[in-house]
């Protein structure tokens, strides 16, 4: 049994000792490989060039080394039939709700005026809002955005969310569909995109969407740089319709050295770390899956490849 990996951060040979560890048995190659394509039965993949995948004739299943699979998605020569599995892992979903939280406490707590007024020397008390009086709003309640909220509840925030099918989760007063995508931005004072890009998706954080909230919402997007349409936020900045944007992904990654982002003030930005899949937990996502489908069993978390996600 063989598995290809590509991965994008160099974590050494971190991917290799934990496959070795959970399955001494499976052979292990890096990309790029110059063996025999037909003795590849697994790739485990991160932004494969196109046509990559197709090379290998007996590929069983291809694992996502990322929760988004819009890098294969986007492979005209996908090789059909060959199932895809986006990633599950405790450590990435841990990750991510660091980050959501801090990110909505950034705002939260006035930390994009705090940060001006220390670039201008300005000692000034704003005034705290209690975290009740505030909503957020979570675009996508899959397995990041829900853990995301929970982790959040602790603080108080009035919770809602926004999915494709209806949802029930306690504490989250949850909107789905189109039709209920106005009332859930209307309550929304902190917007948060944890969607995965699809044609649907696609744009979805745009000047209308903006419009749609209360004066002075923020945004932090951790989906995709695709949900967001640059220019209408930088508007929305500028006439005060959004008062901050937190971004961790970008039309184009890396972020040109020319784009308005870097200079904005009111935007804060990382270069999509918001979450990383960890290898040694990763791993034991990747291997359990192998030997259900080894033993006749069905894969988990299948990407349908309609849906895009
Ligand atoms: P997931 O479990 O597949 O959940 C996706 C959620 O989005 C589901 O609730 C789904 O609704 C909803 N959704 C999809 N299309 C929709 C539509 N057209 N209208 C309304 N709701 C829609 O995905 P996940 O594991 O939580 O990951 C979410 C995304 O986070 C990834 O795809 C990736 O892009 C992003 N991500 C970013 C980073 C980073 O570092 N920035 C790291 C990891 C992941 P249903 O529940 O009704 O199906
Ligand atoms: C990272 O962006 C992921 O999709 O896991």
């Amino acid at each position: 049994m063989a598995l290809l990996i590509k991965t994008d951060i160099d974590r050494g040979d971190a991917w290799a000792e934990a496959l070795a560890a959970n399955y001494p048995e499976l052979k292990v190659y890096s990309w790029p490989y110059d063996g025999d394509p037909a003795a590849i039965d697994y790739a485990l993949v991160w932004q494969p060039p196109e046509g990559e995948l197709k090379r290998y004739p007996n590929l069983k299943a291809v694992f996502s080394v990322g929760a988004g699979v819009d890098h294969l998605a986007s492979d005209p020569d996908l090789p059909e039939g060959v199932p895809v599995v986006r990633m599950v892992e405790p450590g990435l979903t841990a990750g991510m709700s660091e980050y959501v939280v801090w990110a909505v406490m950034n705002h939260h707590r006035f930390m994009l005026d705090y940060a001006a007024q220390r670039r201008e020397k300005v000692w000034e008390e704003l005034l705290q809002l209690p975290a009740e009086a505030r909503q957020v709003g979570m675009l996508g309640l899959g397995v990041l955005g829900r853990d995301a909220l929970e982790k959040l509840k602790p603080f108080g925030f009035r919770l809602a969310g926004w999915s494709r099918s209806p949802k029930s989760i306690s504490g989250v007063t949850c909107f789905h569909g189109i039709g209920g995508f106005d009332e859930f931005l209307a309550g929304t004072d902190i917007l948060v995109c944890l969607l995965p890009l699809t044609p649907e998706t696609e744009g979805i954080l745009n000047a209308e969407a903006f419009a749609k909230l209360p004066a002075g919402a923020a945004v932090i997007n951790v989906g995709r740089g695709g949900h967001l349409v640059e220019k209408d936020l930088l508007e929305a900045l500028d006439s005060d319709q959004i008062s901050g944007a937190t971004l961790d992904v970008f039309q184009q990654e890396p972020l040109p050295e020319d784009h308005p982002f870097w200079e904005h003030p009111r935007v804060f930005m990382t270069p999509h770390i918001a979450s990383m899949t960890v290898p040694e937990t990763a791993v034991r996502a990747v291997v359990a899956n192998i030997q259900r489908l080894e033993a006749g069993e069905a894969l988990q978390h299948v990407v349908d490849m309609k849906r895009g996600y």
